[in-house]
């Protein structure tokens, strides 16, 4: 186990910058989850971590060790690489136990890790196979097989589970969490799906353009998205924005949007925004707002534009003013298109944001 440091990490491809000033503290022992859009930089931080990458500036740190001129072979490290390679001329058991052999374990321990492995990722009946003769999904599995095995210090993944089919990447995913709380193995998990970093991290570092947003756990990151991006990639469906002006109101502060006042949470000195007109972007995620067939106190008029039955429960696309908004409600709600409804906003819920910059205004 060892802690990790990214010291302001740079990495460019002629005109492309992958990552730029990137610090990031990883913690012992902790499962840390890099996540971000397509190209933001997650496999480029993953394999400076690694040393398959020179860095354009910046410094990384394992444990204590400063580990920024070092080959990969000694850091401590095990990869799964995106592309999952494994080596085609070896049988499946081979390929699992590779390292080990390097390091020179025992056969009876080398055989009851790849047992164990193969265990835990069902792939016990494929040992005598080729890689050819596999799935991408099953070469995938093998692939992780392979990493764990090692037990290392730092464990890297880059997207591990992105060829299974749904039912076995849930079956993994609660593998993967039980399996990182035996080993402890410092883990760092590239995916772009936020329902896997969500369920997987002790954190979440969230990637935007070669740079990191915001670093807190899922609940924190869910809760308290620190920009309009993170609410936006985080949640399914995703936080709702409304533009509105902030005002004062029978000594309370509400936002004033489409005709209404929403009222916000009592206490707290009046969040400052850019400008100084009080013009303010108002986030809510769908679960925080309560659909009403009939007006209420501080409640929003809006018309229901589509419900769809998602299983416990309902969702509600609806318009206020010229926006659409994500409400769900519960299964037995019923309105149908064109008609009225008032949505009640959980004012404890409600997080204010700047409309220019998109960051999020704290009390
Ligand atoms: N060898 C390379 N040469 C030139 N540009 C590269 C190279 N590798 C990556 N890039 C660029 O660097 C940026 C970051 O790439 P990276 O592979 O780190 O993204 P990613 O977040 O892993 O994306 P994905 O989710 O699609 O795997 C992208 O714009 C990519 O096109
Ligand atoms: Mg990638």
């Amino acid at each position: 186990m060892a802690e990790i440091s990214l010291h302001q990490l740079r990495k460019t491809y002629g005109k492309v910058t992958a990552i730029k000033d990137l610090s990031l503290e990883i913690r012992e022992g902790e499962f840390l989850v890099l996540l971000g859009p397509s190209g933001c930089g997650k496999t480029t931080t993953l394999r400076a971590i690694a040393g398959l990458e020179t860095l354009d500036e910046g410094r990384i740190l394992i444990g204590s060790r400063d580990v920024t001129p070092l080959p990969p072979g000694q850091r401590g490290i095990a990869m799964v690489f995106q592309s999952y390679a494994v080596f085609p001329h070896m049988r499946v058991y081979d390929n699992i136990v590779f390292g080990l052999r390097m390091r020179k374990l025992p056969d009876e321990e080398q055989r009851r890790r790849a047992a164990e492995a193969a265990d835990l990722l069902q792939i016990g009946d494929l040992l005598d196979r080729y890689p050819a003769q596999l799935s991408g999904g099953q070469r995938q599995r093998v692939a992780v097989a392979r990493a764990i095995v090692m037990r290392p210090d730092v464990l890297l993944m880059d997207e591990p589970l992105s060829n299974l089919d749904a039912l076995l990447r849930l079956h993994m995913r609660a593998e993967l969490k039980r399996l990182h709380r035996e080993l402890r193995s410092t883990t760092v998990y590239v995916t772009h799906d936020q329902v896997e970093a969500l369920s997987l991290g002790d954190r979440i570092a969230l990637m935007k353009d070669g740079e990191i947003v915001q670093v807190d756990t899922p609940g924190a990151i869910y809760d308290r998205p620190a920009t309009r991006f993170v609410g936006s990639f985080i949640g399914s469906p995703p936080m709702n924005f409304l533009q509105g002006t902030l005002r004062r109101r029978n000594g309370g502060l509400v936002v004033e949007t489409a005709g209404a006042g929403i009222p916000l949470a009592a206490g707290g000195a009046p969040p400052a925004a850019d400008g100084g007109d009080g013009s303010v972007l108002l986030g809510i995620r769908p679960e925080h707002i309560e659909a009403l067939s009939a007006p209420a106190a501080g409640s929003v008029a809006a018309r229901v534009v589509v419900l769809e039955p998602i299983g416990p429960q309902n969702l509600l696309t609806v318009q206020v003013g010229s926006e659409l908004l994500k409400v769900t409600a519960p299964a037995d709600f019923q309105a149908d298109a064109g008609e009225q409804v008032w949505l009640r906003l959980d004012p404890a819920r409600i997080r204010l944001m700047d409309p220019q910059s998109g960051r999020a205004l704290r009390a």
